[in-house]
């Protein structure tokens, strides 16, 4: 029923609070209710603690009623055929697979990751510069980052597979009955998955022309040994669908460069240049929570103004003493 911050010392306390507030939905659900637990996950490094917590006390929940949707995937990586790029060392199914879900026992209930593997990027790009041409592609936002959206006439056949395999995904999160936690981390500029920072709010899911700003930092924090291979394009589950398909969002944010998108994302109002912000539509939301499990580098910004977040109803919590 709030917008919550929670301050840690460091990146080990941020992924300690992260296990604990989840766990007890968690074990509550499979546990005690024999209920099926549907959680929302993201990559990069800032759940990666939390994911090892999950392995580590994976006793005290069941996984088995357990099913996962990925907020995002690349499109387009290297490889010639599908399995080839679900296997590059920078998708994000094998990025879930080798940090949670082969540590796993019992195996989850089911596992969603948008497929992004099934885009060759040569024949996407063909179809999205002809669909440009021909009025059946707009790239929509202010930034550098783009939603390429697509007519309701757009007869390009590829096209119209990646638009249904968006829309399948977005419908098997409703008829699992929505998601209970999603786990987000944010970009630099405060971007959700690879929703964008300038990308209007309202799209459910959406396949996006990347920042060049997201682009440089996954080539700086080495996951590419060169700019020019990091994917252009990835699907992605928007801030918009996150907010409506999520009873609760947890963010975990941590170290210098997330401070500006987080203090921005809390002390001002909602707005798609900082996606993140949507959080702030939990504030009194009936039966819902936004957490902020951050580090304290993150929170530096925020550390003075617990008095001005009260006023927007914002709840701050000092964890380091
Ligand atoms: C990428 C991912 C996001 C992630 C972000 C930050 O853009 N698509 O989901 O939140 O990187 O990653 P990190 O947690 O490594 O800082």
């Amino acid at each position: 029923m709030a917008l919550k911050v929670f301050i840690t010392r460091d990146y080990e306390g941020m992924s300690d609070m992260a296990y604990v507030s989840l766990s007890i939905d968690l074990i509550r659900k499979t546990n005690i209710d024999g209920a099926p637990f549907n959680l929302g996950l993201a990559t990069g490094s800032s759940p990666v603690g939390l994911y090892k917590r999950l392995a580590a006390y994976q006793h005290t929940f069941d996984p088995s009623l357990m099913e996962t949707w990925n907020l995002d995937e690349y499109a387009g990586l290297h490889g010639k055929m599908p399995a080839d790029r679900a296997a590059h060392k920078e998708s994000y199914y094998r990025f879930m697979c080798e940090n949670l879900f082969s540590k796993l026992e019992p195996k989850l209930k089911d596992h969603h990751i948008p497929k992004g593997y099934r885009i060759d990027a040569g024949e996407m790009e063909h179809a999205i510069r002809k669909g440009i041409e021909t009025g059946d592609v707009t790239l929509v936002g202010k930034d550098n980052g783009k939603a390429v959206i697509f007519s309701q006439k757009c007869t390009d056949e590829y096209l119209r597979k990646i638009d249904a395999m968006n829309k399948d995904y977005v419908k098997s999160m409703e008829d699992a009955g929505g998601i209970d936690w999603w786990v987000v981390g944010s970009g630099e500029k405060g971007h959700i998955g690879f929703h964008e920072s300038g990308i209007p709010l309202n799209n459910d899911m959406f396949l996006v022309q990347l920042d060049e700003n997201t682009r440089r930092n996954a080539k700086e924090d080495g996951h590419f040994g060169t700019y020019e291979e990091v994917p252009r394009y990835a699907m992605t589950v928007g801030a918009g669908g996150v907010a409506r398909l999520s009873r609760n969002v947890m963010l975990l944010a941590s170290g210098e460069r997330k401070t500006e998108a987080v203090a921005k994302s809390l002390i001002d109002p909602i707005t798609d240049e900082v996606p993140i912000s949507i959080l702030q539509r939990y504030i009194g939301r009936e039966g819902s929570d936004a957490l902020y499990v951050i580090d304290e580098v993150a929170a530096s910004e925020i550390l003075g103004r617990k008095k001005q977040l009260a006023g927007k109803g914002i709840e701050l919590t000092d964890m380091r003493q």
